[in-house]
């Protein structure tokens, strides 16, 4: 484990750094990632989501498949396989998570397949994650982690859960102004709200805490987005975070599970160049302004005044969430297939793909370092030599 003075985060008994790298998909946080944060005593975590991409044998058999259980199964192999490898790498260090997207239609299968294949934590974002106990029911030793973005959601599954006996053993809190991906506030207009900064959440989830009985020390708090200097850390955790979790910094290390030109693309975007707008899951997305997407919002009013329900919409045949703004014809939603979209991110098409980033700059500018690197900043403040 690396050295630091932070204060350790402890989760199920286990003694880990505390940093998070959050889970990112289509593919990004796979097990070569997950895995190298894990060795070096962090918290690595898998990103559930149509991981098949990574595995030629799984995309030769769901090659023209428009199947949606065939090309699920496949997926639920790739995830074994994956965890199976973070594991292996991490070599009984640090913690191997898997994140599932509650908007994601196979929320509950990934859940248990993550739990039967070793995966050590489930964290759930993208909704309420209210659900999860009863999915990862047999499997009391892996920890499980809701993301949310203010004290009112967390209040909402905290009085559900002890409904069902059950306490989250951590909790990410994820600012929709500075994360990548999907953002947990409803409207594009709240994402700037100052109810989602961290001091003001982490107090009112401590006096949540107070008024419910539960000590502060049961559930350690990891806020997420824009995390992305040692001094931040100090901070937050002198505030009484328990870890932090961070997204974008991971993505573009040399361990990522991406394509190197999807890390070129998120390092040297500039403030400008990163935007945000409506995803098909019907939040509001934080993503650099690529051609496709530049060219995508230049037709978004045009689509969505076109918008309609037909199953024949959903262009992979995957049917990836519960409810699609372009297969559903959800006007005020996205009208793009955004698993087609990321899985050309992820292979590194720069013209086609679209490309998830937090909005805030990288501790090492645009270069491609290592993990090990990353984390000994994040934990001393310490920047490597960089040409
Ligand atoms: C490329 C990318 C993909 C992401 N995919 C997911 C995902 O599948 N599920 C999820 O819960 N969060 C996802 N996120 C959010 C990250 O896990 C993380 O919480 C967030 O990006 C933190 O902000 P930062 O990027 O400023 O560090 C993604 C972020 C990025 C940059």
């Amino acid at each position: 484990m690396l050295e630091t003075d932070l204060p350790p985060l402890y989760l199920k008994g286990r003694r880990l750094l505390p940093i998070v790298q959050g889970g990112m998909g289509v593919g990004v946080s796979a097990h070569r990632l997950a895995g190298a944060v894990a060795r070096l005593g962090a918290v690595g975590t898998i990103a559930s989501i149509d991981l098949r991409h990574h595995h030629p044998d799984l995309v030769a058999q769901g090659k023209h498949c428009r199947d949606k259980a065939a090309l699920d199964k496949l997926n639920l192999v790739a995830l074994e396989r994956e965890i199976k490898a973070a594991l292996d790498t991490a070599r009984g260090e640090g913690l191997v998570a898997v994140n599932v997207m509650k908007a994601v239609a196979e929320h509950a299968a990934l859940v248990r397949q993550a739990c039967a294949s070793g995966a050590q934590a489930v964290v759930m974002g993208a909704g309420l994650p209210l659900d999860l106990p009863e999915l990862a029911e047999g499997f009391p030793e892996v920890a499980l982690i809701p993301i949310l973005s203010d004290a009112r959601g967390i209040g909402i599954v905290l009085k559900k859960w002890m409904r069902k006996k059950r306490l989250p053993d951590a909790i990410v809190i994820e600012h929709p102004r500075y994360a990548g991906g999907h953002l947990g506030a409803p409207r594009p207009e709240d994402i700037n709200d100052p109810r989602f900064d961290f001091p003001g959440v982490l107090e009112s989830v401590f006096q949540l805490f107070k008024d419910m009985g539960i000590e502060r020390e049961q559930i350690p708090l990891i806020p997420a987005g824009g995390i992305n200097t040692y001094e931040k850390i100090r901070d937050l955790l002198a505030l009484g975070a328990a870890a932090v979790q961070l997204g974008t910094p991971f993505a573009v290390t040399e361990e990522s599970d991406a394509h190197p030109n999807f890390k070129k693309v998120l390092a040297e975007a500039r403030p400008e160049d990163i935007v945000t707008f409506m995803s098909v899951a019907g939040l509001p997305a934080r993503a650099v302004l690529t051609p496709w997407l530049a060219n995508y919002l230049r037709r978004e009013s045009k689509l969505q005044g076109d918008a309609k329900s037909h199953p024949e919409r959903c262009a992979s045949g995957l049917h990836c969430l519960t409810q699609c703004g372009l297969r559903d014809g959800i006007a005020k939603a996205g009208q793009f297939c955004i698993d087609s979209q990321l899985a050309a991110a992820l292979r590194g098409d720069i013209g086609k793909g679209l490309f998830f980033r937090g909005s805030e700059s990288l501790p090492f500018g645009a270069a491609i370092r290592p993990v090990r690197e990353l984390l000994e900043y994040l934990l001393n403040g310490s920047k490597p030599a960089l040409s």
